[in-house]
């Protein structure tokens, strides 16, 4: 078996530049054929029209829309709404849009007690993942979407109502009574609301407290097929409903070479701080690898240059923290790991830059968001991304179920010996 005989490549289609379109059925694998790719590094596993990345460039566009220009403009529901449709929504769009959200952020009856059954030690991401394959129970009208007014209805109540569930988590989890959603607050402000309520309510009116988490949401929206993403687009291969679909994202973004990485980010900068270790003595027992110590929130599958997400949210977590007025040791530690890092010709020959983890989880932290939902608010802001992906593999690749093959490595034919 010659492994290396038998991948065929095709051309990159660049997304918004794609000079020409693809027709699926040519795409078909040879028959008799498997090409290996453990972790599919370089495995396409469909055609795309909602992000682009170039890797290379540090370059990630949401629709075409470069993501620094997402810096200073448009609220998480708009950026949903563009992820989802294909453009940005006209004015009564979003009005409507952020209508059915507030008529949709609370939870049913029923679903509050699920709550009541959890211990209080759950993990927040197993309750997400729970209650999200449950609303299937609740909505069972959205079981079968078949066109933009049904998709409309039912990512409304999924984006609200994921919020909803995140924050109940959270208060479950602190052995804290539920606080309502209140119809008169937007996204974000809404959901701080749930989180905190009293005293954190200088959340409701804090532009700079909102601004962070938006632009954190907004940059988390999508970003290509990363595991929890191919994950909603395989298990809706099977045409499971958008629910079930991204109740298996959850799944998948919960381990922390996945979502669950800027806490470990997160520990590492408070081991570095706790422990008196100088940065330019973690960057050398990183490079020596001496007793597994890694440089986390470094390096990424496809950016082999910045990922532009890592340089908005160390900029993000600065405004942030000055407009707070306060510091942060654990920024100051990020900032000069960065600095040697991207100094040494061991990071710049690897093509190791910070990633998207390297900087968010100094962000929550400075929102008073626990570890233990750091996750979890990642899967808020991914979630757009995975409706539009589900939707999109549901469009254009129907009928179409995703099956990887294998390479057999076991035993040849065995016979069977009663015991
Ligand atoms: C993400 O945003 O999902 C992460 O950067 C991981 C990835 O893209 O593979």
């Amino acid at each position: 078996l010659v492994l290396d005989d038998v991948s065929y490549q095709l051309p990159i289609v660049h997304g918004t530049e794609g000079e020409r379109a693809i027709d699926i059925r040519d795409l078909r694998s040879q028959t008799g054929y498997i090409t290996l790719d453990p972790g599919y590094g370089n495995t396409g596993s469909c055609l795309s029209n909602i992000t682009y990345i170039d890797g290379d460039q540090g370059i990630l566009r949401y629709r075409g829309i470069p993501i620094e220009q997402f810096g200073n403009g448009p609220n998480f529901i708009e950026v949903a709404w563009l992820l989802i449709f294909g453009r940005l929504p006209t004015e009564e769009e979003y009005r409507g849009f952020a209508a059915d959200l507030n008529a949709n952020a609370n939870l049913d009856e029923g679903m509050k007690l699920h709550f009541e059954g959890f211990p209080r030690a759950a993990p927040p991401m197993a309750i997400l993942s729970a209650m999200i394959n449950a609303l299937s129970c609740f909505y069972p009208e959205h079981l079968e979407l078949d066109g933009h007014d049904s998709l409309r209805l039912a990512s409304a109540r999924l984006i609200s109502k994921i919020r909803t569930i995140a924050a109940y988590a959270y208060r479950h989890s602190q052995g804290l009574p539920y606080i309502y959603p209140d119809a008169k607050l937007r996204y974000v402000p809404n959901f701080l609301h749930m989180m905190f309520s009293q005293p954190y309510d200088q959340f409701q009116c804090d532009e700079v407290v909102r601004n962070a988490l938006n632009l954190l949401l907004i940059l988390h929206a999508d970003h290509e097929q990363n595991c929890s993403t191919s994950t909603v687009r395989m298990v809706g291969s099977s045409q499971a409903n958008l629910f079930a679909s991204c109740a298996a994202g959850v799944c998948a973004l919960w381990g922390p070479l996945h979502g669950g990485a800027n806490v470990e980010v997160l520990c590492m900068l408070e081991q570095i701080h706790q422990g008196n270790v100088t940065p330019e003595e973690y960057v050398r027992r990183a490079k020596a690898k001496e007793g597994n110590t890694r440089l986390m929130g470094f390096g990424h599958r496809v950016y082999k240059n910045f990922d532009p997400r890592a340089k908005m949210l160390g900029e993000a977590a600065e405004k942030l923290l000055a407009n707070l007025g306060r510091t942060d040791p654990l920024l100051d530690i990020a900032r000069k790991l960065e600095e040697i890092a991207l100094q040494d010709p061991y990071f710049i020959e690897r093509k190791l830059y910070p990633n998207v983890d390297f900087y968010s989880g100094i962000i929550l932290r400075a929102l008073g968001i626990p570890t233990n939902m750091f996750t979890v608010i990642f899967a808020i802001g991914r979630l757009p991304g995975w409706i539009a992906h589900w939707w999109e593999q549901n469009q254009t690749m129907a009928n179409k179920i995703a099956r990887p093959r294998q390479i057999y490595t076991g035993n040849g034919q065995t016979d069977y010996t009663p015991m």
